[in-house]
This record gives C-alpha cells, sequence and structure tokens, in this order.
C-alpha cells in the first residue's frame, strides 16, 4: 500500500434527508496512522457522515474510499477494514462486561486465541479490570463508552470510526479514552472521531469543521488558529459583565464572550483596537488587569469563522 495515498477518501458527499440537506458536498481525506476529527456542534452533519462512511447509509451522491475499497458500491466489503462505533452504541444492558466483549467477538468471527489477550489489555487499558462481571446496564456513562469502544476493538481494524464517543463522558474518563486512541495511533490504527466538544479538536492530528453540512476548514489544530480572522484580545477583569458591556458595540470588535476572569473579543485589528478597549474600558471605570492579545481557542476560532462573512461557506 502506498503510504501516501490517504485510507479514507470521501469526496462530494451529500445526504438529503425530506427537505433537509444533513451533508452538503463533504470533501475530505485521511492519512494512514492519523486521528482526524469532524468537528461540529449538533446538527451539523457528523453522525449522517459516520453512518455513510460506514456503509450503512448509501449516500445521495458523492464518493467514499476506505483502505482502497469502494464503500459506495461494497459497503459488505468495506466492513472487514472499518470497525464503527454509533453514537448510540449497542451495548447489551442485561449482560456483563465480559458477555457484552464476548457478543462483538463472535459476531466479528474474532478467533478465541485472540479473545481472550485483546479482551485483557483493551480492559486493562480503561482501567475497567476489576469490572468484567457487572452489568452493562450498572456501568458509569464513561464507561458504557469505554465497554463500547473495546466492544469496537475486538477485532483490530485498519480504521475506527468513532462518532461522539465521548459525549456526556466526565472528564477523567475523556482523558482515559483519548489515552486509548494514542495507545492505538501507536499501533498504526486510523481513527476517525466525531465531537460537538471544541477543546476535543486540539487532541486531532487534523481536523474538519463541520457545519450545516459542510467543512468550513479542515487542517491541523495549530493551521487552523492561523485562519482567526483578525486577532483574540484577552481582558482580565474581575467585572466581566460591565467590561463586557463598555466594548461590546465598539467599532471593529466582535464575539464579545464571557470567560472566568473577563473578556474575550475579537477585533479586526489588534494594534488599531486595543487603545481603543483600553479608553472605552477606563471611560466607564471598568476595572480590568490586563488586554493583551492571547492564543486562540479552536472555540474562538470556530465562533469567529461563523461570524466571518468572508469565511468559506
Ligand atoms: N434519519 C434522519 N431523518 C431526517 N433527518 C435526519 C436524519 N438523520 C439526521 N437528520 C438531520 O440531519 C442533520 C444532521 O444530523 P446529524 O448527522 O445527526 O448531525 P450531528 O451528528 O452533527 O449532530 C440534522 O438536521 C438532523 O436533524
Ligand atoms: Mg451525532
Amino acid at each position: 500500500m502506498n503510504a501516501g495515498t490517504p485510507i479514507v477518501a470521501a469526496e462530494a458527499l451529500t445526504k438529503r434527508f425530506a427537505e433537509s440537506v444533513a451533508v452538503d458536498g463533504l470533501t475530505f481525506s485521511v492519512d494512514r496512522g492519523e486521528i482526524f476529527g469532524l468537528v461540529g456542534p449538533d446538527g451539523a452533519g457528523k453522525t449522517t457522515t459516520m453512518r455513510m462512511l460506514a456503509g450503512v447509509l448509501p449516500p445521495d451522491a458523492g464518493s467514499i474510499v476506505v483502505d482502497s475499497v469502494d464503500v459506495v458500491a461494497d459497503p459488505e466489503g468495506a466492513k472487514q477494514h472499518i470497525s464503527y462505533m454509533p453514537q448510540r452504541f449497542g451495548l447489551y444492558e442485561d449482560l456483563t462486561v465480559d458477555e457484552n466483549i464476548r457478543f462483538y467477538a463472535d459476531l466479528f468471527e474474532v478467533p478465541s486465541a485472540l479473545r481472550e489477550e485483546r479482551a485483557t489489555r483493551l480492559l486493562a487499558a480503561s482501567g475497567m479490570s476489576q469490572f468484567r462481571a457487572r452489568l452493562a446496564g450498572q456501568l458509569s456513562g464513561g464507561m458504557k463508552q469505554k465497554l463500547g469502544l473495546t466492544c469496537a476493538l475486538v477485532h483490530t481494524p485498519q480504521v475506527l470510526l468513532l462518532d461522539e464517543p465521548t459525549t456526556g463522558v466526565d472528564p477523567v474518563s475523556r482523558r482515559d479514552f483519548w489515552r486509548i486512541l494514542y495507545g492505538l495511533r501507536e499501533e498504526g490504527v486510523t481513527i476517525l472521531i466525531s465531537t460537538a466538544y471544541l477543546d476535543e479538536a486540539e487532541r486531532c492530528n487534523r481536523l474538519a469543521l463541520l457545519y450545516g453540512g459542510r467543512v468550513l476548514y479542515c487542517d491541523t489544530p495549530v493551521a487552523l488558529k492561523r485562519h482567526m480572522p483578525g486577532a483574540l484580545i484577552v481582558i482580565t477583569s474581575s467585572a466581566g459583565r460591565d467590561a463586557r458591556a463598555a466594548i461590546a458595540r465598539l467599532a471593529g470588535v466582535s464575539n464579545v464572550v464571557l470567560v472566568g476572569d473577563g473578556v474575550h473579543a475579537v477585533v479586526d485589528d489588534s494594534r488599531l483596537r486595543i487603545p481603543e478597549l483600553r479608553q472605552a474600558l477606563e471611560g466607564v471605570n471598568v476595572p480590568f488587569a490586563n488586554i493583551a492579545v492571547g492564543e486562540p481557542s479552536i472555540e474562538d476560532v470556530f465562533m469567529a469563522l461563523l461570524d466571518d462573512p468572508e469565511a468559506p461557506r
């Protein structure tokens, strides 16, 4: 296999439901061994895209190739290369952890010699070794997701499709989950993961920012931040609400949001606007400790892009 050929390639992928277009001409590709994120808010089209990639939902238009297999023409053939964990993964709540894993091992026809070794290793990696006899229905949300991942991995796939696996999962379990994903990447598994959590975008090698079924941008997290229209200004203030009110309507200022210790704002030109912001705050006696250009998070970039009339749609 040519290392330069993407392992997943979607081109002009489109899906309509009745009147609405859920996925609208989506094009992206994933390189072998990458963790690639489909990142966007609810309704962006993540689940619909994942279902098409997994070969369980035929697209209205466009093409998908996974590991040299044409998924649209041969969805069954593609399934040997893919492991798919749907947004609502079908765990059997009245079966134990071990029994669920056995069920999926049977389904994927995993040789019995390999099962125990894989189950033991995956359960240890997710900190679940002591819960093997517990009913799945009695696991916490995070543990259910980790069991879902374990079940999806009992057959070692080339490509792992994870649809919003960390939704509703607590931060500690999310961190465990990502640690498992990094381990899989070390083993050469290519991972496509969708998430509505913009902070998780930072953990991906590359990502596509999705909105309204379209890709706004597709790049590395670092490169994406360079697409930020204007600059992020961080104002540290104990009077965040007053600071926001004082600057929200100034020229060249957009996306003024309250954060824990003050306000973030996007400006068109930092050198021009910082003195104006300072003056506006001082003019109404709003106390502030600092005002400076800050490093935008992916969330800041996304919000600024949504507001930017020049951003691609
Ligand atoms: N089976 C369906 N029937 C009708 N509309 C659907 C169906 N599945 C998804 N949609 C619509 O398509 C859009 C994208 O949904 P989805 O792919 O689930 O987004 P996400 O996973 O990003 O939240 C939404 O507007 C949703 O209501
Ligand atoms: Mg979804």
